[in-house]
């Protein structure tokens, strides 16, 4: 791996503990104003302090992250679909790596979609984008969307992340699931997970502290901390599971703490 690139993703795995905690805030881009997301500048402000990256579009970051912001960021590059299109996996890429690059971004990133109609535009389109960002020294972070019919069960994880990591994703961005061992040990590259659906805060601090147990190295999280009642207690527990080996009990302390 290159100079260039490992100093990128050392800004997004912290290299004192090996972990991240990445804060998503790119769902606008096929779900429009989430909840908790209307006004991105509002949310993402008082949590920029907690978080090791922002996950986000380019139109998001433009408005709503000041440029002075010391936040490593990571770039959605994909999209072209919505929540009321026919087929959320006929996604394209949306940016071009020359603007990620003018925007001084971390890492890019793009969803893929195993198991779909457009399975092969996804995983190509992966492809190149690993081509470009070798050159440019941008590592690439692969999510692995599941579709409403796919299980999101062991073998299908590990099937999607371990494709991702043999096209060249630098680090994998999955779903928490049992015997997720199995999908850690058989991808070669580091993996995080995404909080999904909003859940009650105690659990998805469980979520967390199991993904970290069981081999991530980190969370990408974004409705279980910006939906939350307290947002930065949130994402001050979640730090503390990834970064202080805190217990669900401790970690949820601190998300009460501020309350
Ligand atoms: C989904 O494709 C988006 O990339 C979200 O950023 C991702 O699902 C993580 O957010 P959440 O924790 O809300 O699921």
């Amino acid at each position: 791996m290159d100079w260039g690139l490992q100093n990128r993703l050392s800004r997004i795995i912290k290299p004192d503990t090996g972990k991240t905690v990445m804060l998503a805030v790119d769902h606008g881009y096929f779900l429009g104003p989430t909840s908790g997301l209307e006004k991105p500048a509002e949310t993402i402000k008082p949590l920029l302090p907690y978080a090791d990256s922002l996950m986000l579009t380019r139109g998001v970051l433009r408005t709503s992250v000041p440029p002075e912001a010391d936040i490593p960021i990571v770039l959605r590059v994909s999209g072209g679909t919505s929540i009321v299109g026919k087929d959320l996996s006929n996604e394209g890429i949306t940016t071009s790596v020359k603007d990620a690059i003018r925007l001084n971004v971390s890492a890019i990133t793009l969803s893929i979609f195993v198991g779909s109609d457009h399975e092969k535009e996804t995983l190509l389109a992966l492809a190149d984008l690993v081509d470009k960002g070798q050159k440019y020294g941008i590592p690439v972070l692969a999510v692995t969307a599941v579709g409403r019919d796919m299980a999101r069960d062991a073998k299908y994880l590990g099937l999607c992340c371990r494709i991702a990591a043999e096209i060249g994703a630098h680090f994998v961005k999955t779903y928490y699931c049992d015997d997720f061992e199995s999908v850690v040990n058989s991808c070669p590259v580091p993996l995080v997970i995404a909080g999904g659906k909003k859940i009650p805060e105690r659990e998805a601090l469980q979520l967390a502290y199991d993904a970290i147990a069981h081999g991530a190295c980190g969370v990408d999280m974004g409705r279980n901390i910006f939906q939350s009642d307290n947002p930065v207690g949130m994402i001050r527990a979640v730090r503390a599971i990834v970064h202080e080996k805190a217990t669900v009990e401790q970690a949820f302390a601190v998300y009460r703490e501020g309350k």
